[in-house]
């Protein structure tokens, strides 16, 4: 379900609250963007700045200084979508700053759930602000695409797309995926990709590439029926209780229909 992320002092543009299908995000310290997504880019409708504690003006998008602070209007982004799961409907978007506590519970979790994801519990960014900024960070980046996925309210899982704005490399992005454990076989799994690779196709990614130890037999079956082949293995490059572990190089392929 679509929320507004609040405002931390009194809005004064009357529409920000009851907007149907519009999200409010920070994109720096004193500035919000009210946008929503279409067709896998942001369609801006205005941004809002606070000047001081309970006073919140408006500009609107063709505003000079909007353009200035928002690469926005290109960042990576989906529409909120519904997925049917096998105990109920999941919720997949974007992630941002009002994310953040959530977040940092979700991957605590799963690192004392998983050995399969890359931190260990002690590993794990715990700080809010910070946590808040990197989503923040992620969701005004035009390459990175972050989401997750909400069963009645309670963030359960998360996935990403990292890319690169480097011209040799933009056509390519990383993947990461996890689910918290109570919610596996559930399809959030495939949920998430699914979304990803959507917006991927949009965007005419053609490499999703991904690293996943040797022994996480569920992602790997995972991956491979969503079309991920196998590319090859780091030897030893994961360390588990003392052992070491190789990683399979997996990744999918979509080559746009003109090219060879
Ligand atoms: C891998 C992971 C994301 C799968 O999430 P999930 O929500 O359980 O996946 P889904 O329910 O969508 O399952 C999709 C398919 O994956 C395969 N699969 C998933 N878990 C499996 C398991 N434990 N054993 C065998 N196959 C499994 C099945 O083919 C399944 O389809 P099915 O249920 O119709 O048989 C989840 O187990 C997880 O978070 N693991 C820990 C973190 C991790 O490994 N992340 C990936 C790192 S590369």
């Amino acid at each position: 379900m679509l929320r507004p992320a609040p405002l931390p002092c009194r809005c004064e543009v009357p529409s920000v609250r009851v907007l149907e299908g519009f999200r409010l995000a920070r994109i720096e310290h004193h500035w919000y963007l009210l946008f929503r997504a279409h067709a896998g880019r942001t369609v801006a409708l205005a941004a809002l700045g606070t000047t001081r504690p309970g006073d919140v003006y408006c500009d609107g998008v063709r505003d000079h200084r909007l353009f200035d602070k928002a690469r926005f209007l290109d960042m990576a982004i989906i529409e909120p979508r519904a997925f049917g799961i096998r105990s109920g409907t999941a919720t997949i978007r974007v992630t941002d700053s009002t994310d953040a506590g959530a977040t940092i519970a979700l991957r605590l979790a799963m690192a004392q759930e998983t050995e399969f994801l890359a931190e260990e519990p002690g590993e794990v960014r715990t700080n809010v602000e910070e946590e808040a900024g990197f989503l923040t960070k992620k969701l005004s980046s035009p390459v990175d695409l972050h989401i997750l996925a909400e069963v009645e309210g309670r963030v359960v899982g998360i996935a990403s797309l990292d890319g690169s704005t480097m011209s040799r490399f933009e056509h390519g992005v990383r993947l990461v995926l996890g689910v918290r454990r109570d919610s596996w076989r559930q399809g959030l799994g495939r949920a998430l990709v699914k979304t990803l690779l959507d917006w991927a196709d949009t965007r005419g990614i053609v490499r999703i590439a991904l690293e996943v130890v040797e022994t996480n037999v569920g992602a790997i079956r995972l991956y491979e029926s969503l079309g991920f082949e196998h590319e090859g293995r780091l030897r030893c490059r994961t360390k588990l209780g003392g052992t070491y572990f190789d990683n399979y190089l997996m990744a999918r392929i979509r080559l746009p229909t003109n090219a060879a």
